[in-house]
């Protein structure tokens, strides 16, 4: 999927700002060396190094490490189900990122690789049932005007069993995995979202440019009586999976 920074500060900045129980969870402390997997524009990275620890930022989109690398951080490209890295990092964090990767036991052996002994592991992403409503309306609208929306949505949306299974399987120890239903504001409402996260998706479904606006406004139309408080606000149905595990020592 294509990111745009500037669009995402705009319509998704509450992704960075929401990161910040996973973030106390993780507690880094000053010296340690963090991986911050799928760091995208660095603006929660930048909270992470701000602890004082040595941070590194890792992300698939280039426009995005620029975005970070603006900030002042340490960033790389990597493709987070094939980290690069050996037993290098005290703890690997992860806001927001995971659902984009479908092979979900190799960015688990991945990370279990990149932590040195007694490493831990502590991120959020989506989880199962995340963002329901939307992708029902999304395919829905889809199906009507004759396009073929690949099912998932290209996202991976785990339960805490099957994490805590894919983890444990992978080496990990006292796997503690949790479902946290967060329905989450819309700054620039439904229309704002579906352009940041789903013009990828509707690239994919082969979707015209000329067909956008009214698909858009359609998607709009059904989702206004379930996320729409009627006072023009609007929330997503998201639903978070939180997690923290430890490698062996
Ligand atoms: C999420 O953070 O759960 C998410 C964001 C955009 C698209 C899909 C999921």
């Amino acid at each position: 999927m294509g990111w745009n920074a500037t669009d995402y500060a705009a319509n998704a900045g509450f992704v960075p700002a929401l990161g910040a129980p996973a973030l106390e969870l993780l507690a880094p402390r000053a010296g340690e060396a963090i991986l911050d997997l799928g760091c995208g524009d660095g603006v929660l990275t930048k909270r992470l190094a701000e602890s004082g620890a040595e941070v590194l930022g890792v992300d698939s989109s280039g426009p995005m490490l620029a975005a970070a690398r603006a900030l002042g951080l340490k960033v790389e490209v990597a493709d987070g189900q094939a980290l690069p890295f050996d037993a290098r990092f005290d703890a690997v964090f992860s806001n927001a990122a995971l659902h984009w990767m479908p092979r979900q036991r190799a960015v688990a052996g991945g990370v279990f690789r990149a932590l040195k002994p007694g490493g831990r592991y502590v991120g959020e992403c989506g989880g199962f049932m995340n963002i329901a409503a939307i992708r029902t309306a999304l395919r829905a609208v889809l199906k009507a005007h004759g396009y073929s929306p690949e099912s998932g949505g290209g996202q991976t949306y785990l339960t805490a069993e099957a994490f805590t299974h894919i983890h444990e399987a992978a080496g990990f120890e006292a796997v503690e995995a949790r479902i946290i239903a967060r329905p989450t504001p819309l700054p620039t409402g439904i229309r704002g979202w579906l352009k940041t996260f789903r013009a990828g998706f509707l690239d994919e479904a082969g979707v015209p440019e000329a067909a956008r606006a009214r698909i858009v406004e359609e998607i709009e139309a059904l989702l206004e009586p379930v996320l729409n408080d009627g006072a023009g606000n609007w929330k997503a149905d998201y639903v978070r999976l939180r997690w923290q595990a430890k490698k062996p020592l």
